[in-house]
């Protein structure tokens, strides 16, 4: 009997069963051979919300959850947020190594050659109302561009899927900062290919009669968030871009997909929420209150809690660095006084510690976005620029991996037995 492998006894038949075991994982697959009868379909694994199944083998990002490691293609994120580049990181992501000099420079270049957005877009994009959520404003867009690029369905091409790639990262901030004006009423600003990846985004943003004059500071803290929001393995968002992908449709419509998935209030929209929680407490004084309505079962304590961190999220330790940079220049947010004080509490009660629930990226980037002047309903649409890379390099992977096919779950069926169609008359 191999020694990596599991002995599975089925108690129905008796019948004893050897699965391999490799990378401390059993194939699901194994399963289907065990049977009672021999027309029976086979034992079936169920595990919803994925709580314990590898989806997939993945080369891009490594995490450890009880130990707070995060690391894009081997690189500590601590060492990535301190010496690189967005761009560079999503060179990164995306080939697989750091690039040269010389490759770095040829990526830039080749970025700001797709900042651009088809004029039309424009037009699409006055259909929104003024009111319209910018998320739901980006997903629409990225969505559409899959009938500006109808040569995007030839995933198959490398050629193809590269270009394509290039153009989701160059106009994901063109699209970003429009939605950004419509919520605001303010004219276009079109890229400005003098200025870098992260400056013509702010530019577009916020300039108001001619070019932005950035602050550095805020400039790189945003690019540091962008960053470490770059690629989490296999969250909602990148699962719902391999499945939508995994159809063989074309990678503006799968990425729409991952742009869906993060709206929700669970996973990219927990920042929004973390400040509406704030708002709702309002005062100091009345965490106290508003943790024990937490505790029985009155809501979630938003940016609080991961699946996978079970202990602080190395993104949210960064991001708390970030927070003290921003803050010296742009004056404290007083939410942040009341962020400390929930942290501090929720950190020693009894209820969080047994469930290991600790600050999450999202507890502090919303106080960072709303210091540099973005509003509360805005934040997902920059968690969703900083995703692109990791979404973009986990859909080319999935696409790559031979394993893969189209993903398709199974359920057990918990429905009535047959039954004859009754007429409307008697019913
Ligand atoms: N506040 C209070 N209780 C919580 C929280 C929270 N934020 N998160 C989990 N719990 C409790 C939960 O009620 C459960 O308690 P019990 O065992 O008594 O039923 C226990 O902790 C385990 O929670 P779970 O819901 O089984 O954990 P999960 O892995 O399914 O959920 C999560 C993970 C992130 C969805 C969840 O922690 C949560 O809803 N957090 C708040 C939303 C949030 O901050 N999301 C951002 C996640 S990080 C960025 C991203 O992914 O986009």
């Amino acid at each position: 009997m191999a020694k990596d492998s599991l002995s599975i006894t089925d108690n129905r038949t008796g019948r004893t069963y050897e699965v391999p075991i490799d990378d401390e994982t059993v194939k699901a697959l194994d399963f289907r051979q065990m049977k009672e009868a021999e027309d029976d379909f086979g034992l079936k694994t169920y595990d919803p919300a994925f709580m314990n199944t590898a989806a997939c083998r993945s080369a891009i990002t490594y995490i450890d959850g009880d130990r707070g490691i995060l690391r894009y293609r081997g690189y500590p994120i601590e060492e990535l947020a301190e010496r690189s580049t967005f761009l560079e990181v999503a060179y990164l992501l995306g080939e697989g190594e750091l690039p040269t000099r010389q490759q770095l420079d040829q990526w830039t270049d080749t970025i700001k050659y797709h900042t651009y957005v088809h004029t039309n877009i424009t037009r699409f994009l006055e259909g929104f109302r003024y009111d319209a959520h910018p998320m739901g404003m980006m997903l629409g867009v990225v969505g559409a561009l899959s009938t500006f690029y109808p040569d995007a369905k030839h995933i198959h091409d490398p050629a193809n899927r590269y270009l394509q790639r290039v153009r989701l990262l160059a106009k994901a901030p063109t699209i970003a900062a429009f939605a950004f004006r419509h919520s605001r009423g303010l004219p276009l600003v079109f890229p400005d290919n003098d200025l870098d990846y992260i400056g013509n985004f702010v530019n577009m943003t916020f300039s108001i009669g001619g070019r932005h004059k950035p602050n550095k500071v805020l400039q790189r803290a945003l690019e540091i968030l962008l960053i470490l929001h770059a690629d989490h393995e296999q969250n909602c968002s990148t699962t719902a871009v391999r499945t939508v992908g995994s159809s063989h449709v074309d990678p503006f419509s799968a990425i729409s997909a991952g742009i869906a998935a993060l709206y929700g209030p669970l996973h990219g929209g927990a920042n929004e929420a973390v400040l509406l929680m704030l708002d709702e407490i309002g005062d100091k004084k009345n965490i106290p209150q508003f943790v024990k309505e937490v505790k029985a079962g009155g809501g979630k304590l938003m940016g609080f809690g991961h699946r996978v961190y079970k202990s602080y999220d190395p993104r949210a330790k960064l991001i708390k660095q970030v927070a003290d940079g921003v803050f010296e220049q742009t004056g404290l947010n007083p939410k942040l006084e009341i962020a400390l004080e929930l942290e501090r509490i929720a950190l020693e009660d009894e209820y969080f510690i047994k469930r290991k629930l600790y600050p999450n990226v999202d507890f502090y980037s919303g106080l960072i976005y709303q210091a540099m002047g973005y509003p509360t309903e805005y934040f997902t649409v920059l968690f969703a620029l900083g995703r692109m890379p990791g979404w973009l390099a986990q859909w080319e992977e999935m696409l790559l991996d031979k394993e893969q096919k189209i993903a398709r779950p199974r359920q057990i069926y918990t429905g009535p037995d047959k039954r004859p169609f009754v007429p409307i008359e008697q019913r």
